[in-house]
């Protein structure tokens, strides 16, 4: 699927495919399909409402700009999509353009621009008919500042950046050859997260799933280079980790990853799984050229000899947040030994992960070790839940610096660290700000100025391949 489209195509595909017209299947069929539709495209982890309640809305996510707070979906006639007919519902999903106007792409709209016209349908049958009504607005709506609360201004962005054609049914349906690609670009969106984005907040096509930054976490690369992505990772490894979170000596999913697994992954058949797997050991490597070696295989750096360990500190939050210490070595051992155990090789069933062949201390990236100790881990699989304490209010920022470098240096890639300051910002969550939110008063004059030239730019375009 081409996601990025000049004007003219853009323009062309407002002609919607007619979504009708599909084989008479029963409803109870189709509710359940729509229902596996919403789980793999992982509808619930925005949609949820922020007591529980099934597609209640009122879930925040945060972007540059400020938060975003997602939508009653729930068929509530007066406070959700009730009354929306099935291509209303199918502008909203594929092209984020609602009968409230357009949609902020906090709502993974371009990804979902893809999604087969029997999913479609399916979904739609089962938002309908198969989700109880929650008959309540969300406590808070969005309010963006100038110029972002001008939706209109979505209009031009989605000419530049969204659009795309739905993909063929036949070829993405379960066992279809190109089921893969389609639950990796369009349903499970996995590019929102795993492909970096430009100035104007879009995915960059040509660096597709070559890692991004994420709120403070890193997504990885997840290309096919066995450096820098997937490439050494087997088959089973990559299902494990879809499946249960973790895939052991290499990885496990903390952050927005492990949400993906909680959420929508683990509901996946295994066939599904396989095919995800399949279609990323073809997705173009992208080596990133200062790196040398996979995160996954370092060894254990320098042996960390038992006997060093004079004077381990007390574990209790108090002592933590009280003392004064640090040394590194002696806030691992007070910290993260009674798990990772002193030398860092974790427990024998790995429930407790060694941290030396682990991607999160090897690789070049640091800022997963650190939100992992500051923010912990929470993940709930389909037999167990995983769970790290977070450490933020237990342990200061030059002692999650310094534990965090201990790590590095002992069990992981001993060129990696990271100073207070870097601490600081990851617990204050303010990361780079993109180039649109920093130009936003020149953007507010510049955006109109850029939307009128698109739409002249784009109806010149359309008349000219009309005459063509
Ligand atoms: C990553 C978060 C996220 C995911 C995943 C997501 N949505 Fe949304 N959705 C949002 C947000 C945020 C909004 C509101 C955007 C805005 O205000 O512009 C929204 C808006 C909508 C709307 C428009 C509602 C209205 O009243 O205008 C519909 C319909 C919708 N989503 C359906 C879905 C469906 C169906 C799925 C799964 C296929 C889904 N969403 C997945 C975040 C998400
Ligand atoms: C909501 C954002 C988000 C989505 C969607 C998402 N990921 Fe991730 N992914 C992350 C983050 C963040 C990490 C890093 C987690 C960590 O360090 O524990 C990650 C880690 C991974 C890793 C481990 C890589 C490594 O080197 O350790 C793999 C593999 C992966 N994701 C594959 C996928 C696939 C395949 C999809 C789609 C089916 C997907 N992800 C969807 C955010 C996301
Ligand atoms: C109570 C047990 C416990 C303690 C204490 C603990 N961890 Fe963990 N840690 C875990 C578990 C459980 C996981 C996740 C395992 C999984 O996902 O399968 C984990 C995962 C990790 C990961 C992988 C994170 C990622 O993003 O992939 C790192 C790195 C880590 N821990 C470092 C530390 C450090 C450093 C400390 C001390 C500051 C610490 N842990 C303390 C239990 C613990």
């Amino acid at each position: 699927m081409m996601r990025f489209r000049i004007a003219a195509l853009a323009f062309a595909s407002v002609a919607l495919m007619p979504l009708s017209g599909q084989a008479a299947v029963d409803t109870g069929t189709l509710i359940k399909k729509g229902e596996y539709v919403a789980r793999a495209s992982d509808c619930m982890a925005c949609h949820t409402g922020n007591d529980g309640t099934p597609y209640a809305g009122g879930y925040a996510i945060s972007s540059p700009m400020g938060a975003i707070f997602a939508t009653n979906i729930s068929p509530s006639k007066s406070y959700g999509i009730g009354n929306w007919t099935e291509t209303q519902f199918a502008d909203a999903v594929r092209k984020g353009v609602s009968p409230n106007g357009h949609l902020y792409p906090a709502m993974p709209y371009t990804a979902y621009a893809g999604m087969s016209d029997a999913d479609i349908h399916a979904l739609y049958v089962y938002m309908m008919q198969g989700v109880k009504a929650v008959d309540r607005a969300p406590k808070i709506k969005t309010s963006l500042p100038f110029p972002f609360n001008q939706r209109l201004l979505m209009a031009g962005w989605n000419l530049m950046f969204a659009g795309g054609e739905p993909m063929d049914a036949a070829k993405t349906q379960p066992g279809g050859s190109q089921r893969g690609e389609y639950l990796v670009k369009v349903l499970e969106h996995c590019s929102t997260c795993h492909t970096p984005r430009n100035a104007m907040m879009a995915e960059q096509n040509s660096r597709f799933l070559t890692g991004a930054d994420l709120g403070g976490w890193h997504a990885p690369n997840i290309t096919s280079d066995p450096i820098s992505g997937i490439g050494g990772w087997s088959r089973e490894d990559l299902i494990n980790y879809l499946r249960n979170g973790s895939a052991h000596g290499k990885s496990q999913a903390a952050g927005a990853m492990a949400e993906a697994v909680e959420h929508s992954l683990r509901f996946l058949d295994d066939a599904d799984l396989a095919a995800i797997a399949d279609y990323l050991k073809t997705v173009p490597a992208v080596r990133d050229p200062s790196q040398t070696e996979a995160g996954f295989a370092t060894t254990n750096a320098k042996p960390v000899d038992i006997a060093t360990f004079d004077k381990p500190i007390d574990r209790s939050p108090d002592a933590m947040r009280n003392g004064t210490s640090t040394n590194g070595q002696e806030l691992y051992a007070g910290a993260c030994a009674s798990c990772h155990q002193l030398k860092g090789e974790g427990t024998q069933d790995q429930f407790y992960p060694s941290l030396t062949a682990n991607t999160a201390t090897g690789g070049v990236i640091s800022e997963n070790l650190v939100m992992a100790i500051l923010h912990g881990i929470h993940r709930a699989t389909n037999h167990d839940v995983v769970a790290m304490p977070a450490f933020a209010d237990e342990l200061n920022d030059a002692q999650i610096a310094s534990v965090a470098n201990y790590v590095f240096s002992n069990f992981g890639n001993a060129k990696l660290s990271v100073t207070e300051q870097q601490v600081t910002t990851l617990r204050n969550g303010t990361g780079h700000r993109p180039l649109l939110v920093t130009m936003a008063p020149v953007a507010s004059i510049a955006g109109i100025i850029f939307v009128i030239l698109i739409v002249v730019g784009s109806l010149f375009a359309f008349t000219r391949r009309k005459r063509a």
